[in-house]
């Protein structure tokens, strides 16, 4: 969590850097601000609460003059969201000033030991102790001082410092935050993510841990922490601006669901060649997976969902056991994995930091890992025996959704791979399941052209936008979703049977993480279980019931809900006649699908519903409250 950005070179770096930290706003909102060197004896600063549009409007009249700056934008930890608490954070003289993602654990003491050695603290954050140990031990070289600060701090962090009596240079270094230096000419920057560089460079270093960074417009210098120089080769990054950009899409949440037909093609275009599947990058021998006895799979949120489904697809096609762990609890369980497991990370980001952690314990067991992640470069990435790369571009929105489709498309595909390797399947079926996964796309996109049909100027104008879809959501979720929202009783289920289970979570956490309307996912055959008590004519229940061969389950489970009060919105295969008999409030019709891919179609229409209701409310869709993008503290 938290965006940094730095720039030196011989551009104004002002706008440079709020241009940066709006790109990074993903990454934590409730606070920003920028340090800037301007020659003289003081670095100059502005900070302020809330977004980052916010910094803009101080900025816009109270200017800052300087060709090398760092920036922040904050998700807190320590300290409430106000300016005091923003960084940057300055030393007592207002020489030197820091800007750090992650969690320094031992501040409190060396808060202590620092105060009673005359500093004066203005915030109450974890990070301020940072900058008072670099002033403490500055002598006239930062690098130094930074090293020999970091060496009292136990914790994560990527930092980013400048001095105002060392001008045109920026030090940073990391340990589990990310950080990338972007080569520019007579210019570099830095930034926790490489969608803020692309605007200005292809050309990226990625820090790994342990790491510091000397910048000047003219030199990168890379040291470990004892200060001995390490030499890393830049990589290009392929990803194009536009793709981190909206595009003419009122949000970048919707743009993403609508990307998903592409990226999957792309996906299946990349791995697939005369139904022969290839991952160039993962660099695992075939002999090595078929030493695997087991796979478990670790991953958060969205990530988990994927994994979830990750385990139905993995355990019919190439028939292997798999078990899934949020990466919370199986990084603190003393898990049973061993050279016999693969451990497959699942991460749009790489970089969260439970999972991270999980990967780190696998490892530790000598599991066999693997990622899969998009970020290229990411920590998961690296660190990991495996990788395979999901390619889906930059994920903007806070709300995973392209991320997630991409995520099952690579567990397909890797499951096809597996049973080829296992020879569960024959050549003919692989075949077969490939032709099928190919024809996906167009179905997904078949959802989506119903959802725009109609739609004039996407941009200006989101109620013809939205005719079929919106205007049926408006009628049927906002009018009552207003009421539903102001009742305590207000709140919607999710349920899910099979390969269908995992995406009634993934539609439940879509709607609460973007509207704050209470939503639970079930799987269907569960409701007896226990959740059945809450039917009655309040919680709207939308139910995944394509055709399938668990159906008439669904059906079962339906009508048990529909006997009890309870209102029905049922996701169904197109022409299905028979969910009229339930007197669904209303049903939204997908196009059919082989059972084993339908997830990939089903999740769209919850991504929409999601999308219209928190459009509806006015909420904000692309950063929603309390969250953040990537999870880089536990
Ligand atoms: O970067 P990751 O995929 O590891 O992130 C995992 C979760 O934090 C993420 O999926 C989160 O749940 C999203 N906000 C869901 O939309």
């Amino acid at each position: 969590m938290c965006g940094i950005f730095g720039y030196t070179g011989k551009k104004e770096a002002q706008s440079l850097i709020l241009e940066g930290l709006k790109r990074l706003e993903y990454r934590g909102y409730d606070s920003s601000g920028v340090a800037v060197q301007n020659g003289t004896h003081h670095i100059f600063f502005r900070k302020t609460h809330g977004k980052i549009r916010n910094l803009e409007e101080i900025l816009k009249s109270h200017p800052l003059k300087g060709t090398t700056a760092i920036g922040h934008t904050r998700w807190a930890t320590h300290g409430t969201p106000n300016t005091l608490n923003a960084h940057p954070h300055l030393d007592n003289e207002g020489e030197i000033a820091v800007v750090h993602n992650g969690i320094i654990e031992n501040y409190s003491e060396l808060k202590e030991t620092l105060k009673k050695q005359g500093v004066r603290f203005r915030s109450q954050t974890d990070t301020e102790v940072v900058v008072h140990l670099v002033a403490k031990y500055y002598r006239g070289d930062l690098e130094t001082a930074v090293r020999q600060a970091l060496r009292r701090i136990r914790g994560t962090y990527a930092i980013a410092v400048i001095s105002s009596r060392e001008p045109g240079r920026i030090v940073a270094a990391k340990l589990d935050s990310p950080l990338v230096v972007g080569l520019g000419r007579e210019e570099n920057f830095l930034a926790s993510d490489v969608s803020a560089l692309l605007e200005h460079t292809k050309r990226v270093i990625y820090v790994e841990n342990h790491e510091m960074i000397v910048l000047s417009k003219n030199s990168v210098r890379i040291t470990d922490l004892a200060g001995k120089p390490i030499d890393r080769k830049p990589v290009t990054i392929d990803w194009d601006v536009s793709r981190a950009k909206k595009g003419g899409f009122p949000h970048y949440m919707l743009k993403e669901i609508f990307e998903q037909p592409g990226i999957v093609t792309a996906i299946l275009r990349e791995r697939v060649n005369a139904s022969v599947i290839r991952f160039d990058e993962l660099k695992v021998a075939p002999a090595e997976f078929k030493k695997i006895k087991k796979i478990t799979i670790i991953a958060c949120g969205t990530a988990y969902h994927a994994g979830l489904t990750g385990k139905y697809i993995l355990e019919s096609i190439a028939g292997i056991p798999v078990n899934v762990d949020t990466s919370s609890e199986f990084r603190y369980r003393n898990p049973k994995v061993d050279s016999g497991t693969l451990v497959i990370t699942v991460s749009q980001s790489g970089e969260t930091a439970d999972t991270l952690a999980g990967l780190r314990e696998a490892k530790a067991k000598g599991a066999l890992t693997m990622a899969i992640c998009n970020v290229l470069g990411s920590s998961m990435s690296r660190e990991a025996k495996g990788v395979i790369y999901t390619h889906a571009g930059p994920e903007i929105a806070v709300a995973s959704t392209k991320a997630y489709t991409a995520q099952l498309s690579i567990f397909y595909l890797f499951a096809l791979y597996l049973a080829g390797i296992y020879r569960t399947l024959p050549s003919a079926s692989i075949r077969r399941f490939l032709k099928e996964l190919f024809r996906v796309p167009s179905l997904m996109q078949k959802v989506l052209d119903d959802y725009k049909r109609d739609a004039k100027d996407w941009e200006s104008n989101a109620h013809d936008f939205n005719r079929r879809y919106h205007a049926q959501l408006e009628k049927y979720f906002s009018e009552a979703s207003h009421e539903r929202k102001r009742s305590p009783n207000g709140f919607f289920m999710y349920l899910g049977r099979g390969i269908n289970f995992p995406n009634a979570l993934e539609g439940a956490l879509k709607l609460k993480e973007i509207s704050y309307i209470p939503a639970e996912g079930y799987a269907a055959g569960e409701m007896k279980h226990g959740p059945i008590a809450l039917i009655d004519e309040n919680p709207w229940v939308i139910c995944l019931a394509p055709r399938s061969s668990i159906y008439e389950k669904m059906i079962s489970n339906m009508q048990e809900i529909k006997a009890r009060g309870g209102i029905l919105i049922p996701i169904v295969t197109e022409g299905d006649k028979e969910i009229h008999r339930l007197k669904p409030l209303y049903s939204i019709e997908v196009p059919r699908v082989e059972e084993i891919f339908s997830p990939l179609v089903t999740v769209i229409p919850l991504q929409l519903i999601a999308y219209c209701v928190a459009r509806e409310f006015g909420e904000d869709i692309d950063q929603p409250r309390n969250l953040a993008k990537s999870v880089t503290v536990e």
